[in-house]
């Protein structure tokens, strides 16, 4: 069991309350630390915490508490880690990590240093589907990933300090682009280097000075390419999708706007549909059960077997400040319009990798591009002439 303090009871303290609660869950969120008084007192009442206070570091501190969970604004992540790292409470902090790779690497080191278990709560990595799709990949059914994209676009957060550029650390590409790069991450290899990233990023319609739309390729050092496309301006509910391309298949998948699950109403006796949604009349699209269907249930599960048995989660604080690093290159190459080098003065995965080629023989003459059944009944090969180079085609009968 884990003895749990909240620190935040905002939008997603309760969701991860939720999720803690969820179920017959036999760990208990002890504490609450939010900035307001009556915010504390209501998470308490709802959540059932015998402590709640407006003092961060006395509800870290405290006794009963052996799990801090950070659920506050992105510029107080790095102090509230500090804080965990001097009282020596194991730690999990949502995302993104930091505001930048700057402050990410400085949360990996204190907590290394300390000594403390710290997990990086990236929910995404860790949905029933998304978690299927690695399987899959992890088992070869993809072949070699070549492609992998993540979109994330919803009309925008829910509270004042995401919309400040310096409370967030940036606009919808930090808050939205950080899931993206780590799915991307997995599916290609974690091991596996981030080189450089090309970045659209632009401010379209909001009055911020961050930008509410953006769209970046992130190349990895084997030749595989990550694809991000995220919007704080997109219409119609909350997309996230993810596309894997390998050389042996293909993974879609659909994680809300459409999972399965449509419904009409007519508005009579319209409640909650799901997060972001921007009507509950018409034509809707719920999701079953969001807590699940989000990755927060297995997130936890992974985050407090891996402190219990003194192993790593899935997504530690290193995976945030590799996040982070790539999408502090994102910004650089929106403003110079340029590729630029994803700057990782710590990398732990391999090195030196280059871009794989796989040529398929198909006799000692030829090696194979394509084989085809056309629509007039043939079948045919377009092969390549090893010696001369040559692109041919034969039918086959
Ligand atoms: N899917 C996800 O993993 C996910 C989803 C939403 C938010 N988040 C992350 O969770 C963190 C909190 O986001 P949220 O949506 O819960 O925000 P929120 O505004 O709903 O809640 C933030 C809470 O932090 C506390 N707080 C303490 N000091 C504060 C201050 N100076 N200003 C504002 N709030 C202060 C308050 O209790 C407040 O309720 C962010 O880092 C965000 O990126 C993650």
């Amino acid at each position: 069991m884990q003895r749990i303090a909240m620190l935040g009871g905002g939008f997603i303290g309760r969701f991860y309350a939720e999720s803690l609660h969820g179920q017959r869950s036999r760990d208990r969120v002890v504490a609450i630390y939010a900035r307001r008084e009556e915010t504390a007192k209501k998470f308490a009442d709802d959540y059932g915490c015998s402590v709640w206070s407006t003092d961060m570091e006395e509800v870290i501190a405290h006794p009963d508490v052996d799990m801090v969970c950070i659920a506050l604004p992105n510029n107080l992540h790095e102090p509230a880690v500090q804080l965990c790292a001097k009282h020596k409470k194991n730690v999990v902090c949502t995302k993104p990590l930091g505001r930048n790779a700057d402050e990410a690497l400085r949360m990996v080191q204190v907590v290394e240093e300390a000594g403390i278990f710290a997990g990086y709560l990236e929910d995404l990595c860790y949905t029933p589907k998304f978690l299927k799709a690695m399987e899959s990949v992890k088992n070869g059914a993809l072949g070699r990933i070549l492609w992998a994209k993540s979109r994330e676009t919803h009309p925008g957060p829910h509270s004042n300090w995401f919309w400040d550029k310096e409370q967030a650390g940036g606009g919808c590409m930090l808050d939205l682009g950080c899931h993206c790069v780590e799915i991307a991450r997995n599916f290609i290899g974690k091991d596996v280097r981030p080189v450089e990233v090309m970045c659209w990023a632009a401010t379209q319609v909001k009055p911020i000075d961050a930008e509410d739309h953006a769209i970046a390729l992130v190349k990895y050092e084997n030749g595989a390419i990550g694809q991000f496309e995220v919007s704080w301006t997109f219409r119609g509910g909350m997309d996230l999708r993810d596309e894997v391309m390998g050389t042996e298949g293909t993974i879609w998948i659909n994680n809300f706007l459409r999972t399965g699950f449509e419904m009409f109403t007519t508005g009579k006796g319209a409640d909650y549909v799901a997060e972001k949604a921007e009507s509950n009349t018409g034509w809707l699209f719920p999701v079953g059960d969001e807590v699940n269907d989000l990755g927060y249930n297995h997130m936890f599960t992974d985050m407090f077997f891996a402190a219990e048995e003194g192993r790593e989660a899935a997504e530690t604080f290193y995976d945030g400040y590799v996040v982070n690093a790539i999408l502090d290159a994102a910004y650089k190459s929106a403003e110079t319009k340029q590729w630029e080098p994803v700057n990782l003065p710590v990398w732990r995965g391999k090195e030196g990798l280059s871009q794989e080629q796989t040529l398929t023989d198909y006799d000692e003459q030829h090696y194979l591009i394509k084989e085809e059944v056309t629509h007039d009944g043939r079948h045919k090969v377009i092969l390549k002439e090893k010696a001369s180079g040559k692109i041919v085609e034969r039918d086959l009968v």
